[in-house]
């Protein structure tokens, strides 16, 4: 006779003969906050205690199983019972049990799979231990199990890379038992059964021993005190799993401490900051509601940018047409979108199969005519006004009504772009990052009279495309290229005051960036920025302190950084050396402005890059560019390579806080009161002591 009950409100029992299903429903991904913690361990231990249940089978109701530990509820007091301990219970349990996985197992998931003493995966299940990107490591368990059942290099590199395991590898590793079609509640009686019958093996996780393999232990410890010294949860990882050598009580209690540890530190308060702030960034009003449809997109411009749109609008399955306006830039559009997809293709992006059917959703044309049949169009060429008011002319009178029309320009006013047309409000800015198939960061831009649904159609698009969509007002350089200018001065004088361009780069990777900003110039084009600064010299401040004179002379000579062999440094295959007349020219622009170079400590270039940066940001979120801080965050993270630990220029800023960094801007300033003003916002904050995360 079936029977059902509640253990609580997220956890039921039902029992069929002489089996008990559990069934773990938190939508919702399952979360194991702590009803569900509670949850679990009552119905294990009420089951044993009432005997007459001969097997238990786990499952998970709705779209997937458990997707780890509640992160929101880290950095509050624990509430017990403790993940690991409720996991012990399951695996001690004298009855036995199996799991049914489906969609995702993740972190805290997949640890409770593995402490089943069976595991079933449902088709499509991924499995993994992405702690690492919450800065944290496995604390239920996964860096004790996973090294018994699959080996020590498969544990580090599940643990370290925090990547999905698809079902077929994780049933060839042997992290689960079976691979099988249907639903989890059909499959976990089915499972159930077999256990009865004998058909399916059972046995204690932990009564396994880890195969020894010190080799991969001691090459990944050094790797990673090479790649990543300033990283906290990486080491313990290490260390957590070479503990699973030991047995369960003292293994466990090793990666527990690592745990707590690591939950004490910034990082992972800057991680968790990144995790929810992706998600918060769409979760505005002006990010819902009705849209426009998305089903064949018009890309202006074959060049880099506008090649890696439309990349990016085909690996989503968008159909793309694509218009120049010569043969040869056309030829070299179609070219690089399939060098892109066959980018896509060898970094296992795409299936190999599906190559040829994504390639022939692109339809390369001349005639512009042929955007009146799609439903967006993103503009991508050249960065000037009159260019684009022409083109954007033209469509006015070529799309169809009812379309989007999008430019991505990263800078010019979206409001002068409109006002060529008779459709203002169709039309608001798509800003991209370079290279666009692979950053994720897209600014959505509205312009004045841009409209609800094009605007909400702007955040459809950025989902589509697996971007983060981020809303910014009209300015020049809109959110992140509006601070970028105004930092990466900062760079300039500490160069021209006395630093060297690699010691502010390598203080900056000390600090977390994955390169500095004079090696992501050289990356990038120091002719970009040379080019800006011409536009900009008649509108140029008197006042400002000119930051350009280093990186005008060195463009001034050809050299434009990767591209042409040599900018800030020369490149010759191996690794970059700093270009020595470089250092050439910074003397004598320095002995012409009667410049005495001075030191400054690695510390001292962090604090006037940030501060600047801070200073900037504060003020794009004051004025409204960016609706939140954390919007600003975000679009460091996704776009500019900003150290994902740190949580983006505003979290780090509430580190410091607002008064010390008032301070710092009024010591800066008697050096150059231009340059160094203090925000009002920040001047405001200091005063009454709030912080960048209450205006979230
Ligand atoms: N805790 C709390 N909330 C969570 C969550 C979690 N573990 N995972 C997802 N959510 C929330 C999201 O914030 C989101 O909330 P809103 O709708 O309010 O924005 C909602 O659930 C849906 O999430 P997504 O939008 O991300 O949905 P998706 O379908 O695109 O992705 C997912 C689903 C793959 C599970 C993804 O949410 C994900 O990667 N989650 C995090 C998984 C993770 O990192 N787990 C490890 C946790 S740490 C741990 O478990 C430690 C340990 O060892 C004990």
């Amino acid at each position: 006779m079936a029977e059902s009950r509640q253990v609580n409100d997220l956890i039921s029992i039902e029992r069929q003969g002489d089996i008990a299903l559990i069934c773990i429903d938190n939508p919702p991904v399952n979360a194991t906050g702590q009803q569900v913690r509670e949850g679990l361990q009552k119905a294990v231990e009420q089951l044993n205690a009432e005997g007459g249940a001969k097997v238990i089978a786990i499952y998970a109701a709705g779209r997937t199983f458990v997707a780890g530990a509640d992160i929101k509820e880290f950095g509050k007091p624990p509430q017990p019972p403790a993940l690991p301990d409720v996991f012990n219970i399951i695996e001690d349990s004298e009855i036995p049990v199996t799991s049914v996985m489906h969609g995702t197992a993740l972190g805290g998931g997949f640890e409770l799979g593995l402490a089943t003493h069976a595991r079933i995966g449902i088709e499509g299940l991924r499995v993994g231990l992405p702690e690492i990107n919450l800065g944290l490591l496995p604390g239920a368990g996964g860096t004790q199990r996973v090294p018994r059942l699959a080996g020590i290099p498969m544990a580090l590199d599940m643990a370290l890379s925090g990547r999905m395991v698809p079902a077929q590898e994780a049933l060839e590793k042997g992290l689960i038992d079976r691979l099988e079609a249907g639903d989890p509640r059909d499959v976990a009686i089915a499972a159930a059964q077999d256990v009865l019958d004998g058909k399916l093996q059972t046995r204690r996780t932990c009564d396994l021993d880890t195969p020894k393999d010190d080799a991969a232990l001691e090459e990944t410890a050094t790797m990673l005190r090479k790649k990543q010294p300033h990283m906290f949860s990486p080491h313990k990882i290490v260390e957590a799993v070479r503990a699973s050598y030991l047995p369960r009580t003292e293994g466990m209690a090793i990666e527990r401490q690592a745990f707590v540890d690591s939950m004490d530190t910034p990082q992972r308060a800057g991680m968790i900051h990144a995790f929810f702030g992706e998600r918060a960034v769409s979760g505005i009003p002006e990010a819902k509601g009705d849209t426009r449809p998305l089903d064949r997109i018009g890309v202006i411009g074959g060049g880099t940018m506008g090649s890696g749109i439309a990349t990016s609008c085909l690996l989503a399955g968008i159909p793309v047409t694509l218009v120049e306006v010569a043969q040869d830039g056309l030829d070299r559009g179609v070219a690089t979108i399939t060098k892109n997809i066959d980018g896509a293709v060898s970094r296992g992006k795409l299936a190999a199969d599906k190559r040829d059917a994504v390639l022939g959703m692109l339809t390369p044309t001349l005639a512009m005519e042929e955007l009146a049949r799609v439903d967006l169009v993103i503009e991508a060429v050249f960065e000037k006004m009159d260019v684009k008011r022409d083109i954007f002319g033209k469509l006015d009178g070529i799309c169809k009504q009812g379309a989007v029309l999008a430019s991505n320009t990263s800078y010019l006013d979206i409001n002068e772009i409109a006002a060529c047309t008779s459709r203002p409000q169709d039309v608001l800015g798509l800003h991209f990052f370079s290279p666009a198939h692979v950053m994720r960061l897209l600014e959505i831009v509205q312009g004045e009279k841009t409209a609800a649904d094009v605007l909400a159609t702007g955040f459809a698009l950025a989902k589509k495309l697996k971007k983060v969509g981020v809303l910014a007002q009209v300015c020049d350089g809109f959110i992140g290229n509006r601070i970028l200018a105004h930092y990466s001065k900062a760079a300039s004088y500490l160069v021209l005051d006395g630093a060297s361009p690699q010691q502010v780069d390598d203080a900056l990777e000390g600090f977390g960036f994955a390169m500095g900003p004079h090696k992501v110039g050289d990356l990038a084009g120091l002719d970009i920025g040379w080019m800006t600064r011409k536009r900009k010299a008649d509108t140029r401040d008197p006042n400002e302190r000119y930051a350009g004179d280093v990186a005008d002379r060195i463009c001034e000579n050809g050299w434009f950084g990767r591209k042409t062999g040599k900018g800030y440094y020369v490149y010759e295959g191996g690794a970059p050396v700093p270009n020595p007349e470089v250092a050439t020219i910074i003397d004598t622009v320095r002995t012409e402005k009667g410049i005495t170079p001075r030191e400054f400590t690695d510390q001292e270039i962090i604090d006037r890059y940030m501060t600047a940066m801070i200073s900037e940001a504060a003020r794009v979120v004051e004025d409204g560019t960016a609706k939140r801080p954390v919007d600003v965050d975000m679009v460091f993270l996704f776009g500019y390579g900003f150290p994902r630990f740190r949580g983006g220029p505003l979290h780090y800023a509430d580190t410091i806080g607002a008064a010390e960094l008032v301070e710092r801007i009024k010591t800066y300033a008697k050096e150059d009161p231009h340059y160094w003003q203090v925000p009002p916002i920040l001047e405001k904050m200091a005063q009454d002591g709030t912080k960048f995360a209450d205006l979230n």
